[in-house]
């Protein structure tokens, strides 16, 4: 199948300012509508011996390499590359992330690692609130510099697009900031941020005694965050020992009241019912989801809501195997897979290895980890239609991987495969140029 749009200069051919040539195999993930479920999830859309083309940062055409000069016309100082044979698939889009943060917690993992748990941590004050405190004293620019380090490591594991949470504040000076930098970065960084105000992440020591006049705090930062455009998402981390479902049904209804699409940080430590809540309130995402019960897989079956798991959170907390993967999937959900990149319960920032662990540990096959990377991660990131494959129009993200196979990014667990990354047209990373 050859795509083609109308505005071209040379009758029958597309006007492409930008080619891989040589595709062993094209990931085009066969974009259709709306998230991917049961074997519709399981379609790569893969063609062998393929060529892709865009212009102006948009794909205009895909289809095999032998009618590749009879249906593109390359402008004059076109960017050609050829990819010789290797794997090409939409940039991921690593839909959950906490990536502005200041500090680490080295020391709470080896107290994990001993026996304490991460609820028994954030009792003593450490966790998220280790966190904050760090965040709070940081200034803009520091942070700035911190994200652009990471978004550049993410880049070069062949993530293009990524959604970024605040909730290292817990006030509305430091959430605005952390919202800033992400809303800084963006401009910045070839990277796409989408960013999620998360005022609701943790209660803050000074409002530990007067849980009811943080939530109202928590409301009182919806205006001004959005007024200032500076989140598209809420989220809140529904959970035991942080919001209950009622205090996140408040915050998350007022969210949507001021027009934020909603995501919940849902049934992680215990099953709270925080999936089936999410699912009421046609929450975008409901993410973690290792306590979910039979009746959250339900609902979430016959919901619009993407079940959006974290399997690098979930063994790096020593939760095995994690979320039921498989029988989400098996349930006709819509599943993608993130990496929750964070100082406290992942450290990681590899989709590649969370593709792994969702095949190894959570029974996903490879063709649904790649989808539920792209394609389905496009849609929980509020950018399914735009990005995550290689429809016409949509966003020219590709990376070439440094194998024929496909297989090899789940299977060659620990190696980066990545051996260029092309971000809306251009090529950003090459592993001879870094
Ligand atoms: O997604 N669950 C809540 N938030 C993060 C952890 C944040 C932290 O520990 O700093 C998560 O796991
Ligand atoms: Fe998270």
């Amino acid at each position: 199948m050859v795509d083609t749009v109308s505005a071209h200069r040379q009758p029958g051919k597309v006007f492409a300012d930008m080619a891989i040539t040589n595709i062993g195999q094209l990931l085009t993930m066969n974009p259709g509508k709306g998230p991917k479920r049961g074997a519709e999830a399981q379609d790569l859309g893969i063609i062998e011996n393929a060529f892709l083309a865009s212009h102006e940062g948009k794909v205009v055409a895909c289809g095999p390499q032998a009618v590749f000069s009879e249906k593109v016309e390359l402008a004059a100082g076109a960017t050609v590359t050829d990819a010789r044979g290797k794997v090409v698939a939409p940039g991921f889009i690593d839909s959950h992330t906490h990536v502005v943060f200041a500090g680490w917690r080295g020391e709470e993992y080896g107290m994990r690692s001993r026996g304490a748990s991460y609820l028994e941590i954030a009792a003593q004050g450490g966790g998220i609130m280790s966190t904050v405190r760090a965040t709070r004293a940081a200034s803009k620019e520091e942070l700035i510099q911190r994200t652009l380090g990471f978004l550049d490591e993410m880049l070069s594991l062949g993530t293009t697009s990524c959604e970024a949470k605040s909730g290292y504040g817990l006030n509305l000076e430091t959430e605005i900031k952390q919202l800033e930098v992400i809303q800084e970065c963006n401009r910045l960084h070839p990277i796409d941020l989408v960013p999620t105000f998360m005022g609701a992440h943790a209660f803050p020591p000074e409002f530990k005694q007067d849980r009811k006049a943080y939530i109202d705090e928590v409301i009182r930062m919806l205006e001004p965050v959005r007024s200032r455009n500076l989140a598209r998402f809420a989220d809140v981390f529904c959970d035991v020992g942080n919001f209950t479902l009622e205090e996140s049904r408040l915050i998350l209804e007022e969210a949507r009241k001021h027009g934020f699409e909603l995501k919940i940080h849902a049934d992680e430590l215990e099953n709270t019912g925080a999936t089936e809540l999410a699912c009421e309130l046609g929450a975008v995402s409901c993410d973690h989801l290792i306590k979910v019960s039979q009746e959250g897989i339900d609902m979430l079956a016959g919901s619009d809501t993407i079940a959006v798991l974290l399997p690098a959170t979930s063994s790096f907390l020593g939760e095995f195997p994690g979320a039921p993967g498989r029988k989400l999937l098996d349930s006709g959900a819509a599943v993608a897979i993130a990496t929750d990149f964070n100082p406290g319960t992942c450290t990681a920032m590899s989709i590649p290895l969370c593709m792994t662990l969702a095949c190894s540990a959570l029974g996903f096959s490879p063709e649904e980890a790649f989808v539920a990377a792209t394609w389905n991660a496009a849609w929980a990131a509020g950018l399914g239609g735009t990005a995550g494959g290689f429809g016409q129009g949509f966003a020219m993200d590709a990376v070439i991987f440094d194998t024929n196979n496909y297989l090899d990014v789940p299977y060659r667990f620990g190696t980066n495969l990545v051996d260029t990354v092309i971000k809306a047209g251009k090529p950003v990373r090459s592993k001879n140029n870094k």
